[in-house]
């Protein structure tokens, strides 16, 4: 079963990088699922800090300059340009579309398909919009979370032209290793999803996104990135997450590093 589990791991993260290749278009079978299951659609300016990358992730604005996305969305660290953000947008067809060039990516250090799963991507020039502050302690590590993505909106489905959200309750990691075992990174991961009806989750091409809910001054503060799961929205099955706050340090001090 862990093999299986880490099989199916390493599949996703290469179906995130995969996607890259591909055009997006509505109907295409992408290698997983879709993103954002169970969601309906955001409205324009909802969640300004929402990025959409080339390689077929999401992202957030961690600075103006500064993309936070994850760690298997991206082939390593150094130069590169080949990355296309688009911001300021729910419709990635949008005339108003804001894209601009990568010029840098930084992998979390140590990252090998397991745990650790964030990244940051250096913008040819900084995006006028607000930007999405991450959680540096576990206080917000609880609650009912928003995710949002362009990605599939069911199992093998395609990727979607139009911003998806949805909202998931907090999965405790006992609960969540119940579904994962020793595949949960549990001080590096925090789960969320549904896990009796199942239903709401994030999936194929949400990867890379923030997970993110107010904080005590209701402004949105990010606690999760999409990472993986089996499936999406399968019963007992929660969605798997980045835990922001075990790295908000090293984001910090590696962003300052771009
Ligand atoms: N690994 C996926 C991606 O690259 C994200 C999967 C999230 N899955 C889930 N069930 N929450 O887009």
């Amino acid at each position: 079963m862990s093999t299986l589990v880490r099989f199916m791991k390493r599949t996703l993260a290469v179906g995130a990088v995969a996607l890259a290749a591909v055009s997006l278009q509505p109907g295409t079978a992408s290698a997983g699922t879709a993103p954002v299951v169970g969601g309906t659609r955001a409205a324009q300016g909802e969640f300004p800090f929402m990025v959409r990358l080339s390689m077929g992730c999401g992202g957030a604005l961690y600075t103006q300059q500064i993309v936070l996305t994850a760690a298997h969305c991206v082939n390593g660290s150094g130069n590169n340009t080949s990355i296309t953000a688009t911001a300021g947008v729910v419709d990635l067809n949008s005339s108003s579309a804001i894209k601009v060039k990568s010029t840098k990516v930084l992998r979390a250090p140590g990252y090998n398909g397991t745990g650790k799963d964030w990244a940051l991507i250096k913008l040819a020039k900084p995006i006028n919009l607000p930007t999405l502050k991450i959680a540096e302690t576990k206080a917000y590590d609880n609650g009912t979370f928003t995710v949002a993505g362009w990605g599939a909106t069911r199992e093998g489905g395609g990727q979607q032209r139009y911003l998806m959200k949805a909202t998931v309750p907090f999965v405790s990691d006992a609960d969540c290793q119940a579904a994962y075992g020793g595949d949960l990174v549990a001080g590096e991961e925090i789960c969320a999803g549904l896990l009796d009806q199942g239903g709401v989750d994030t999936c194929q091409g949400d990867s890379g996104g923030p997970m993110f809910r107010r904080d005590n001054a209701g402004a949105w503060i990010q606690v999760g990135i999409v990472s993986w799961g089996i499936g999406c929205a399968r019963p007992d099955y929660p969605g798997v997450y980045t835990e922001v706050s075990t790295f908000a340090a090293q984001i910090k001090s590696a962003a300052a590093s771009m």
